[in-house]
């Protein structure tokens, strides 16, 4: 579907990119001619990750830095910079979420996941925003965030994530028109499940939760990490040029099952609608 080179030239600074979906996207979009920059706040995964991307003959630097910190955010773009001359794409995949009580949550057990999720993706994209237009370039921006903020539902017991991922649309939204003046493009992908360590071990408690999870969703299966890095490509690519502020839902439709009034009707099994056909036939 997609070129080999479809993205040549371009230099990708994405955070969050050591593990997870944000590696998965990062070795994709190299394999299609990227340069990638990784950011993250632990230097072991990031060591890997770059060495994965290079041993398959892609191009990757990375920096550690807490994306909190607009001055560590500073500092790891201009290396980013340093090393590629400059940086012309953005992924802000860097999250933090747990699953809790609302009611039993501390200042900063909100304030950590807001700084990471909202904080951090405006200092990027401001970061980054304000050389683009300083130097007059183009720049590409992709924001992940979540099918309960496409949805518009917010989710309980992930409230500090709902919160934060709701202002990261709403960010993506609103800069997608101030910006585009400045031919700066921001969409976002909004994920439904797709197994990753860092979000299975603080969302999915245990192996019948996750095993109820699936049944539920109307495909009886989780995402793949290559549909969402190739989503990714797409958005980021010059194939996307028009596509601006958008918000692309990648769920399976696991949203929109809890949504229709009568979805639950996928549980009849045949032999009830059979009996129901049969009961309305006139006699
Ligand atoms: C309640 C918790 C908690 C939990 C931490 N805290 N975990 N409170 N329940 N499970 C509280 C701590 O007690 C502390 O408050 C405050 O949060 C900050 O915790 P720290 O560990 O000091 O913070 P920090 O080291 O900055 O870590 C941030 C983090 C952590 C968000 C808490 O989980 C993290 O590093 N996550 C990064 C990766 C991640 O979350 N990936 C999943 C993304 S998946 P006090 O008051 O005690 O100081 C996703 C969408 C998935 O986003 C959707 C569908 C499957
Ligand atoms: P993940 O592997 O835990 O990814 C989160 C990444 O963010 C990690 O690499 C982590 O690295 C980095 N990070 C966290 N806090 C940071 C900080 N303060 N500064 C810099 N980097 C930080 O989880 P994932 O599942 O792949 O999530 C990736 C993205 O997809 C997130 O935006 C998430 O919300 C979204 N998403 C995932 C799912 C899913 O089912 N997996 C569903 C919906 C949305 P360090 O810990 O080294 O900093």
């Amino acid at each position: 579907m997609f070129q080999s080179d479809l993205l040549k030239g371009r230099a990708i600074f994405i955070t969050g990119g050591g593990t997870g979906l944000g590696l998965s996207m990062a070795v994709r979009l190299a394999e299609l001619g990227a340069k990638l920059f990784l950011a993250g706040r632990r230097e072991e995964p990031l060591r890997q990750a770059a060495e994965k991307i290079r041993k398959a003959g892609g191009e990757c630097g990375y920096a550690t830095c807490d994306v909190r910190d607009p001055a560590a955010v500073e500092a790891a773009i201009t290396a980013a910079e340093t090393q590629f001359g400059r940086v012309d794409t953005l992924v802000n995949s860097a999250a933090g979420n747990f699953i809790a009580r609302t009611e039993k949550l501390s200042p900063n057990a909100f304030a950590a996941v807001v700084g990471i999720v909202l904080h951090g993706t405006f200092h990027c994209t401001l970061a980054l925003g304000r050389r683009w237009i300083a130097a007059r370039q183009p720049g590409t921006v992709l924001n992940i965030v979540t099918n309960y903020a496409a949805a518009g539902s917010g989710s309980g017991f992930v409230v500090p994530s709902a919160c934060a991922k709701a202002g990261v649309l709403a960010m993506t939204r609103s800069l997608a028109v101030e910006w585009a003046r400045y031919n700066i493009r921001l969409n976002a992908i909004a994920p439904g499940p797709f197994p990753t360590e860092g979000a299975w071990s603080r969302l999915i408690p245990t192996k019948e939760y996750e095993e109820r999870l699936r049944n539920y969703h109307p495909m009886k299966r989780f995402g793949r990490h290559e549909e969402l890095a190739n989503l990714a490509a797409y958005l980021l690519s010059e194939q996307s040029a028009y596509i601006n502020g958008e918000c692309m839902v990648i769920d399976g439709g696991q949203w929109l099952r809890g949504a229709g009034e009568f979805n639950d009707l996928v549980e009849l099994p045949d032999a009830m609608w059979e009996k129901m056909e049969q009961a309305r036939k006139p006699r």
